[in-house]
């Protein structure tokens, strides 16, 4: 496979300080997305990247709902807010990202859960970014609609709702969103890093 550039657009906003996949810096969270439909075999790719995401005991906790059909994607795009439902209303796919709280077998509370599934969902969104797609994230719903709507069982956290699809141009956003839709920057490594315990003060 050819090997991934970092993108000219992404390149303006974000340099590395260390060799690192383009793939890593490629991921980012667009708003505005085009109405193109999601290749169903991509869409599978993405959940099969997820799928192999470590997990406590292989417990494999995450779980996932889409919807791509007009109808489900109105149900899921309801659970937003408001700001969420301006711009995600609009991607092909939504998904719910969910976790299960209690390993399977025994029951006991997996504390894990939420951190296993954090890290399926990074999977989905750099396969979907391999794949020319953009996953965005968001925190921003109503939980206990989206419990209720979507037939969440009480063991189940919902942890995030993402939408899925290809990028659009940013003006096609109202207008108070095309400032920010470019590529974030982040604080340096040495600022989260430390080697040894927790720095004193
Ligand atoms: C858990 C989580 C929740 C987020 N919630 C929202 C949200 O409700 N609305 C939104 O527009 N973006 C949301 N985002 C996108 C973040 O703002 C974005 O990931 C962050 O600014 C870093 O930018 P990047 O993903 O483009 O690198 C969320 C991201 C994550 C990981």
């Amino acid at each position: 496979m050819k090997e991934m550039l970092i993108a000219e657009d992404v390149a303006a906003h974000r340099r590395p300080d260390r060799d690192v996949l383009p793939l890593f810096l490629n991921r980012w969270s667009p708003r505005s997305f085009t109405e193109e439909s999601v290749d169903p075999a991509a869409l599978e790719a993405c959940f099969e990247a997820a799928r192999w995401a470590p997990s406590s005991s292989n417990e494999q906790p995450w779980r996932f709902l889409y919807a791509r059909t007009e109808e489900d994607r109105r149900l899921f795009a309801s659970c937003l807010v408001e700001f969420n439902q301006l711009w995600a209303g609009k991607a092909p796919v939504l998904v719910a990202v969910c976790a299960r709280t209690r390993f399977a077998e025994s029951g006991e509370p997996n504390r894990h859960s939420a951190f296993d599934t954090g890290a399926a969902w990074v999977l989905l969104a750099l396969e979907a970014t391999r794949r020319g797609l953009y996953a965005h994230a968001m925190a921003g719903f109503d939980e206990a609609r989206a419990r209720e709507i979507l037939r969440i069982p009480a063991d189940h956290d919902i942890l995030c709702f993402v939408a899925l699809g290809h990028a659009g141009r940013p003006e096609a956003l109202p207008e108070r969103m095309r400032k920010s839709e470019t590529p974030r920057g982040r604080r340096p490594a040495a600022e989260f890093v430390t080697e040894g315990a927790f720095p004193k003060g």
